[in-house]
């Protein structure tokens, strides 16, 4: 199959929906961001897609066009990156680091995140509203929001510094200082950068077009406020994980000045809060979504405001099927032991497993002969796995 027959059959099963993530694809450019010399381009040869453009005509090719173009960029990320070059960069960090972060969160389920890898073509798990969408928005929005408030910190970034610092002292007579990681500018551009498209998304479909037309319109509306939710909560979450970190200073080690500052961890543990949240996640009725100004918004309950919301119910990932975006479990290797997700019993659904013996040749009781040489064995060992059916 080529590229191109493999586009279209994607095409096909997009619904057409929202694809504010398919900025996630820039994890696999290698795009420079630089006004001047334009970006070499990416991991796709060149030709199919981004020939024969106004780029080629005009000789030098931004960056962003490319990134438009060939990522997946939507009008207003594409001005964003025009206009904040200097951040790109730590946009595509961003990119890495969500589907990195998603990739080892879920490596033990039926749905594994893989299809992140498909950005900018998206696969129907990941536009239909569902559970498993609603953490990828939030882990995406969390992610940039945490490449850049680390990037504020190291003043990489010229339009932002390490973080103000509390009102409120620090505990003890500790002091404010360092340099905090700037969450808030971080998750400033994060709302610009991902939420921006969803409110463009979320405007209430004309009256007077055809009724079909209308469906999948405000499927599009309802899908765009519910990902705006998710990427709110990605970004709270973040917020809630800030911890204080203190240092001592003063001659050997005499702490006679203290000093602390507000610092996120690692996306991980932020993803793993996520996960949490993705058990929970809460689905909603599109009939209880209200409208603010004809945009729809996910209610402020109680039980849906800090939680993950999804519109469509997942299917069971066990079989093959495009339609749904489920890619089946059929040969991933399962845990004969494990009582969890990633046992036979749960990743295979019932459909038994196949043991494979792989026969492993390595170097072995190595010794070490004067002067100079090492002298080792070679020893075979059997290793079984098992292989879902
Ligand atoms: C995720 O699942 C797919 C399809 O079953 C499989 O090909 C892939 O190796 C899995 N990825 C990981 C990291 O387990
Ligand atoms: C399989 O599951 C058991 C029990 O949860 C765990 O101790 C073991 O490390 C797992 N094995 C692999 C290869 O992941
Ligand atoms: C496996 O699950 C059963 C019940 O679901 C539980 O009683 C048992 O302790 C679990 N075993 C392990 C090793 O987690």
């Amino acid at each position: 199959m080529n590229v191109k027959t493999a586009f279209l059959i994607i095409l096909c099963l997009n619904f057409g929906f929202s694809g504010a993530i398919k900025w996630l694809s820039l994890q696999n450019s290698h795009l420079v961001w630089n006004h001047g010399v334009g970006g070499m381009g990416g991991s796709v040869s060149g030709g199919s897609e981004g020939g024969g453009g106004r780029g080629i005509r005009s000789g030098v090719k931004s960056p962003c066009s490319i990134a438009r173009r060939r990522y997946g960029l939507a009008k207003l990320q594409t001005k964003l990156c025009r206009s904040s070059m200097d951040a790109m960069p730590y946009v595509q960090a961003a990119a890495a680091l969500a589907a990195e972060t998603c990739k080892a969160m879920f490596s033990d389920r039926r749905w594994n995140c893989t299809s992140i890898d498909t950005a900018p073509f998206l696969t129907p798990d990941l536009t239909r509203a569902t559970r498993e969408q609603a953490y990828v928005y939030a882990i995406s929005s969390a992610a940039i929001t945490y490449t850049m408030a680390r990037a504020c910190a190291s003043g990489n970034l010229y339009q932002c510094a390490c973080a103000v610092p509390p009102r409120e002292p620090p505990m003890g007579n500790f002091k404010w200082g360092g340099c905090g990681d700037n969450i808030k500018w971080g998750m400033h551009f994060a709302k610009r950068f991902v939420d921006t498209i969803e409110k463009q998304n979320a405007r209430k479909p004309p009256d007077g077009e055809p009724e079909d037309k209308k469906i999948s319109a405000k499927m599009r509306t309802y899908t765009a406020a519910v990902n705006l939710h998710n990427n709110k909560i990605g970004r709270k979450v973040i917020g809630e994980s800030l911890s204080t970190q203190c240092k001592c200073h003063g001659v050997s080690g005499s702490c006679s000045i203290k000093t602390c500052w507000r610092a996120i961890p690692d996306l991980r543990a932020v993803g793993e809060r996520l996960l949490r949240r993705f058990t929970n996640a809460k689905e909603i009725q599109k009939s209880y979504m209200v409208f603010e100004n004809d945009i729809p918004e996910v209610p402020v309950r109680r039980s849906v405001s800090d939680q993950l919301v999804f519109l469509t119910k997942s299917p069971d990932y066990c079989t093959k099927d495009e339609r749904l975006g489920s890619i089946g479990t059929t040969g991933r290797t399962c845990n004969v032991t494990s009582n969890g997700t990633d046992s036979c019993r749960q990743l295979c659904c019932g459909r038994g497993y196949r043991t494979v013996v792989e026969e492993k040749i390595e170097r072995c009781q190595c010794k070490y002969y004067y002067c100079c040489y090492v002298k080792c064995k070679t020893c075979r060992s059997l290793t079984q796995r098992h292989e879902c059916s």
